[in-house]
């Protein structure tokens, strides 16, 4: 007889390695396209030739410096994990028990439902809604949803619609305010933050109830070397790191303080996956019966009206993502200007096919 498995794991996706054999053109995952720099690769090779040592602690604070001079945050308000997703892992863990309600928007990054689920928590989500171009939240409902949770997550800008969905800080700074009276954490999680360049972390000096998370994954072109971190107030921070495993790869440590010492090759990133990311869409735009609606991230929601249409364009070499919005609609990571290009010419097969 199989295992037993708790009955919500048999309706959750997760994120599973998939394979990219035929695919030409792989914008599923919100993946930088480009690879790391030079001096990345380098520091990743010195540091496999040591692999038989655990890290040493001045590796480690060495990436926190760096960090905080990348963020404006303190040493001691930064903890570092294998990616944004084991320092959300953790910070669900941290406060939600069996019965404990997660409050986040839907849709949103899928990985919060399998964290909420994971602690035997309940989702309480609430639907953002499409006006003109982009994607927003009800404040108030969320608001309202929220102070009765014990944890409340926010991506901003939200994962998959592309859109900011916080109004503001004074708004963000309320919202605090009503949760600390409860014991309340809200994360904030700004995985795509150097592509829509807003930032809330500052709250965290005045806010002991603020987590945001960020990544190296997605600018810095570091998404298969795992490294995400957090920013809060020193005793949330301290709370947190003491759920961290003991010890991460020092091999990707390394490849983030080598990154974090060249900041200007994840602007350059930056600058060219904005720039392509408006040619895409436009040229998406032209297509018949296409939305693409606009984005702060370097990926795009795409509505068509093309049934299954993530399978129709894996069929022609293209991976892009399903979102829980209905077979016909995907999201898109901005790629190089060639891939681009393929999932354009694809894109427009399948809708001519269909004509
Ligand atoms: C909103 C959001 N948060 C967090 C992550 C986690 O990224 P990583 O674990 O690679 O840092 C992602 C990745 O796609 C994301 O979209």
């Amino acid at each position: 007889m199989p295992v037993k498995v708790k009955p919500w794991l048999e309706n959750t996706e997760g994120y599973q390695p998939r394979s990219y054999t035929r695919i030409r053109a792989r914008l599923d995952l919100n993946e930088s396209p480009y690879p790391p720099p030079e001096r990345v690769v380098e520091a990743v090779a010195r540091e496999a030739a040591r692999g038989n040592r655990y890290p040493e602690q001045e590796q480690l604070q060495r990436l926190l410096e760096l960090l905080s001079g990348y963020t404006g945050a303190a040493p001691e308000q930064i903890v570092v994990g294998l990616g944004g997703d084991m320092v959300l892992e953790k910070a669900f863990t941290l406060v939600l028990g069996p019965g404990g309600r997660a409050a986040y928007p839907w849709p949103s990054f899928s990985m919060y439902e399998v964290y909420t689920r994971q602690n035997g928590g309940e989702p309480a989500t609430v639907e953002l809604r499409p006006e003109g171009d982009r994607w927003k939240l009800d404040w108030p409902r969320f608001s309202e949803t929220a102070e009765r949770a014990q944890i409340a997550a926010i991506d901003n800008p939200n994962n998959p619609t592309g859109s900011l969905i916080v109004p503001g800080e004074d708004e963000l700074a309320e919202l605090l305010e009503r949760l600390g009276k409860r014991g309340v954490l809200l994360i904030l999680d700004e995985a795509y933050y150097e592509f829509s360049g807003v930032t809330y972390s500052g709250l965290t000096e005045s806010y002991d109830n603020l987590l945001v998370v960020r990544t190296l994954s997605k600018a810095f072109s570091l998404a298969g070397l795992r490294i995400g971190y957090a920013l809060a107030h020193p005793r949330l921070a301290g709370m947190l790191c003491s759920l961290m495993p003991p010890f991460l790869p020092r091999t990707s440590i390394a490849a983030a303080i080598a990154a974090l010492e060249e900041p200007s090759y994840a602007e350059k990133v930056v600058e060219a996956i904005r720039g392509e990311r408006e040619w895409l869409a436009a040229q998406l735009r032209r297509l018949p019966g296409v939305r693409v609606y606009s984005s702060h991230t370097n990926f795009l929601l795409v509505e068509t009206r093309v049934d299954n249409v993530v399978d129709r364009l894996a069929e022609r070499g293209v991976a892009v993502r399903r979102v829980p919005l209905g077979s016909n609609w995907l999201r898109v990571t901005v790629g190089t200007p060639a891939e681009n290009r393929v999932l354009v010419e694809a894109l427009a097969e399948v809708i001519s096919s269909l004509e």
